[in-house]
């Protein structure tokens, strides 16, 4: 069997973690991208020099991309992984680092198109939604083929502060969240239960909002901790989950940013932007997207999201206006 390409641009905290996650796993060969020159190669090594304690086989290797040409090492990737980008500080909303992650987005999208138009990508950079939308129109890359970082995490939050506060295993929690990954993200509460009883009959009302409002700002609870920067141990493994999910064709059922055409985009009233949705996950992608019944609380929420992402995509539009 030919062992799978995996490629990751951006070797910062969140890139660097996922790599490490990825070669244990031994989902396939990590190859580490980064425009800060002999970061990507000294972080591949270290990393490579420590998989003979988990007899992890698969080669990690770093390349500079100050000089553009080393994208050509792009080539053939199963799957591509984008968290390049700046990330937030204390007081920032992830839409506040728009306008700069846009123009790295961009950029990084010609050469993904040039060398490795056939992927699977994964978008992390944020906000993630919003630079899957820009990366999809820069690439060209099909666009069930790009998902995008936000219920994977978000969910896996919400499911963490649930199982605390019941006191049970995280493996019986299932809960989700959709919508922007944005502070304006859809905790799913009528969905959420703990091995099939709903949380509503475990927990008050108010405890609920309290877990809600914690899983939208869980982000910033981190980045109010780290003050120089963001989580990324949490972010990795979720990246982890729909990356296994691509390369080993699992078919999971996760949270993730995709794009909505068709009846689809007519279901959930956006058309030809990425949001948070219930996804199947496999070889080629999304392979499903899952329509979703809201009550009219839960719909005013939905659209709230909605108009967030939709207007952030304008202000993608109008950037890549000017700068073609
Ligand atoms: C977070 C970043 C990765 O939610 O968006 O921590």
């Amino acid at each position: 069997m030919v062992r799978k390409k995996i490629s990751l641009i951006g070797a910062g905290n969140v890139g660097a973690s996922l790599a490490q996650f990825l070669a244990l796993k031994e989902l396939g060969d990590v190859y580490l991208f980064d425009v800060v020159d002999g970061v990507p190669e000294g972080k591949a090594l270290d990393i490579l020099e420590g998989n003979p304690h988990w007899g992890a086989d698969v080669k990690v290797r770093g390349f500079t991309t100050a000089d553009p040409s080393a994208y050509k090492n792009l080539e053939n990737s199963d799957v591509i992984v984008i968290t390049a980008g700046l990330a937030r500080k204390p007081g920032m909303s992830r839409d506040d680092l728009l306008n700069k992650n846009v123009e790295i987005m961009a950029s990084i999208a010609k050469n993904v198109k040039k060398y490795s138009p056939g992927s699977k990508v994964v978008v992390v950079s944020n906000p993630a939604d919003v630079m899957a939308y820009a990366f999809q129109k820069v690439s060209g890359v099909k666009p069930e083929r790009i998902m995008g970082l936000g219920g994977s995490l978000d969910s896996a939050r919400f499911r963490t502060f649930l199982a605390e506060e019941l006191s049970v295993s995280v493996e019986d929690v299932n809960a989700f969240v959709i919508g922007g990954h944005g502070d304006d993200m859809v905790p799913f509460i009528r969905y959420s239960n703990v091995a099939g009883i709903p949380i509503t009959s475990l927990l008050s009302k108010e405890k609920i909002e309290e877990i809600v409002k914690r899983t939208r700002f869980g982000g910033g609870e981190i980045v109010n901790f780290l003050k120089t920067g963001s989580a990324y141990y949490a972010p990795g493994i979720s990246i982890t989950a729909m990356v296994e999910s691509i390369i080993k064709d699992k078919k999971r059922v996760i949270p993730c940013a995709a794009y909505l055409a068709g009846s689809h985009a007519k279901h959930y009233g956006a058309d030809g932007i990425y949001i948070g949705l219930p996804i199947k996950i496999g070889e080629n992608g999304v392979e499903q997207i899952y329509d979703m019944d809201f009550n009219p609380d839960e719909k005013a929420l939905w659209v709230k999201t909605v108009e967030s992402v939709k207007s952030s995509c304008q202000k993608v539009d109008d950037f890549l206006k000017t700068s073609n």
